[in-house]
């Protein structure tokens, strides 16, 4: 009999569901190319069902989702909700209950992308991020004091484990090794100025390295490596970082890979279910318009069927949205495609079929 995956699916918000659609009609394809089967259960999870009910997320949401082989998300944040809520609520409470403690974050551009950056081309950038998920300044600790007084204190803390450093850490030792292109991993800290946490970082990254000759060990303060993602970003091959800095930098990594519209991203729990999206946000301007770019969406599918060891079709995936890149889209920007956001989904899944 076929192998079946079981997908929770959440669409979440804005253009989330349409770009999902897409994706999940490219799976259809892959899949029957490849003789598995994907059976999706639905949760509305998002501000629209948070506007009707007043809850943001069920409590046994978490242990629900743990059923299942893989999540598939498409977006959240809604106009209506302050920001935050939905933010905080969903996205980050799902990420730290299923302790998807990697936020891996592939760095590439594909032919035919407007690259912002001059004389740069798909030889230069391709690297991946490997970004803490679970600790960091997104661990909550901290408080007010005095608050709404002219003597208010307000105290954010960076939370940073023995153990949530080292499992990063030795996640993106694997994957460097695995991966196999430079075979150098950079930690991105701040060891000038955050002597704790990066000391911390640091050491840990230098212990875990000895058991990985084969390996560069490198190391760039945060700051320098905003500057060399714009100057030499072929430098790069596997960053490691923690939470906030794995945020900011995957942010100018999605600009110079040609923006939202094709930056996608996994949630990992290796141990456990991870969880698969495209980095950008809900866009509600262009929801109902058939105008945004799916490929990020369908590229975080191919993401998940790799994760979930169905190399080839995640390959397949792949190739697919680079071809469409390279020979069929005018452009990536949402409504500057030269195509509908439906026609960019079949065509993917008719390339996948090929
Ligand atoms: C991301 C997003 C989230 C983050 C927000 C929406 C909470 O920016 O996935 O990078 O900060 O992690
Ligand atoms: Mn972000």
């Amino acid at each position: 009999m076929a192998k079946t995956y079981n997908i929770a699916l959440i669409p979440g918000d804005g253009t989330g569901p349409e770009v999902v659609a897409e994706g999940i009609k490219v799976l259809a394809a892959v899949a029957d190319k490849e003789s598995f089967r994907i059976d999706y259960t639905t949760f509305d999870f998002g501000g629209d069902r948070y506007l009707k009910t007043g809850e943001v997320l069920p409590e046994s949401a978490a242990d629900e989702l743990r059923q299942f082989d893989a999540i598939y998300l498409g977006a959240i944040g809604h106009p209506k909700v302050k920001p935050g809520i939905l933010e905080k609520g969903i996205l980050l409470r799902l990420r730290f209950e299923l302790d998807q403690y990697i936020n891996l974050r592939p760095v590439k551009l594909y032919p035919g992308v407007e690259c912002p950056l001059k004389d740069k081309g798909p030889e230069h950038i391709d690297f991946v991020v490997v970004r803490e998920n679970t600790e960091g300044l997104y661990a909550g600790a901290g408080g007010f004091l005095k608050k709404g007084t002219a003597d208010e204190v307000a105290i954010q803390e960076s939370i940073n484990t023995r153990k949530g450093v080292e499992r990063c850490i030795r996640f993106a030792f694997e994957y460097c090794k695995k991966r196999n292109k430079d075979n150098k991993l950079t930690l991105c800290g701040k060891t000038n100025v955050l002597t704790y946490a990066f000391d911390l970082w640091e050491r840990t990254f230098h212990e875990v390295a000895k058991e990985y000759q084969g390996i560069t060990a490198d190391y760039a303060h945060v700051d320098a490596i905003t500057m060399w993602f714009v100057k030499n970003p072929e430098w790069f091959d596997v960053i490691v970082t923690d939470n906030m800095f794995g945020d900011i930098i995957t942010d100018l990594g999605a600009m110079i890979q040609g923006g939202m519209g094709i930056a996608a991203g996994g949630n990992l729990n290796p141990e456990g279910v991870s969880m698969f999206e495209p980095i950008g946000g809900s866009a509600p301007k262009y929801k109902g318009q058939n105008k945004i770019n799916p490929l990020a969406a369908i590229s975080a599918a191919g993401l998940m069927l790799e994760y979930l060891g169905e190399d080839r079709a995640g390959k397949k995936i792949e190739e697919a949205v680079m071809n469409v890149t390279g020979s069929h889209l005018k452009g990536l920007a949402a409504g500057q495609m030269g195509m509908t956001t439906t026609e960019v989904g079949d065509l993917v899944a008719t390339l996948v079929t090929e």
